[in-house]
């Protein structure tokens, strides 16, 4: 399973594609705003340059035709940018023409296996479940997401990939993994809370102190 990181902070972006670990990142209209970018295109434009992988950035719009030319828009700002389009009957329409143009999609919002399959078939190169918000509502995420995986391994013609995202916590990263989605797409959080374990820490303080205690190691 590969890892994105789903954030707009240009820092975080950074420090995680620095371990080498991150090879994508997604972004929704949210997480933009909460870092105070005023201007979309130049902070997906930044994000896109400092991302060796695909970037997710959505539609802001919810007409069809508007969103078909934010779309286009949204796909000439980099090589590697990925259009988010919302998992409805118009985001399908949308889907199969701009697949037609080879613009790729993340199909976003999520909540079905239904919506996944239709997703998968207008051509989205991503559908993503989202897996916490699903929790929220007293429903199984996780689920979801193996139910995706499970029907799209039956139909070798599925290519489309199962994108874990609304990813809340360590935990979630391990079930994502094990229900087989090609990628989550985590907060710069979760991915420090991943590379956390007491025993490695209390690991390496005992090393160190025994190592130091050999008085011709000092
Ligand atoms: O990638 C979708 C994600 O950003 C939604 O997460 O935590 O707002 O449900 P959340």
């Amino acid at each position: 399973m590969r890892i994105f990181l789903d954030t707009a902070n240009i820092d975080q972006i950074k420090k995680g594609v620095k371990l080498g670990v991150v090879s994508g990142v997604t972004t929704n209209p949210t997480l933009v705003a909460k870092e105070g970018h005023k201007d979309y295109e130049a902070v997906v434009k930044e994000i896109c340059s400092i991302v060796n992988g695909p970037v997710s950035a959505e539609v802001v719009v919810n007409d069809k035709e508007a969103m078909l030319a934010q779309a286009r828009k949204i796909a000439t700002w980099a090589s590697n940018v990925v259009v988010k389009i919302p998992s409805t009957a118009d985001g399908l329409e949308v889907i199969s023409q701009l697949a037609r143009e080879n613009i790729r999609v993340n199909m976003t919002l999520c909540f079905s296996v239904n919506q996944a399959l239709l997703g998968a078939l207008a051509g989205a190169t991503y559908v993503s479940p989202f897996v916490g918000r699903l929790d929220d509502a007293g429903h199984d995420g996780m689920a979801l997401v193996k139910d995706i995986v499970d029907v799209f391994k039956q139909y070798e013609y599925l290519t489309t990939e199962v994108l874990a995202a609304s990813i809340r916590h360590p935990l979630h990263c391990v079930a994502a993994a094990k229900a087989g989605a090609h990628i989550a797409t985590i907060p710069y959080k979760v991915l420090l809370q991943m590379t956390k374990h007491p025993l490695t820490d209390v690991g390496i303080e005992r090393f160190l102190a025994d190592w130091e205690s050999v008085s011709e190691n000092k």
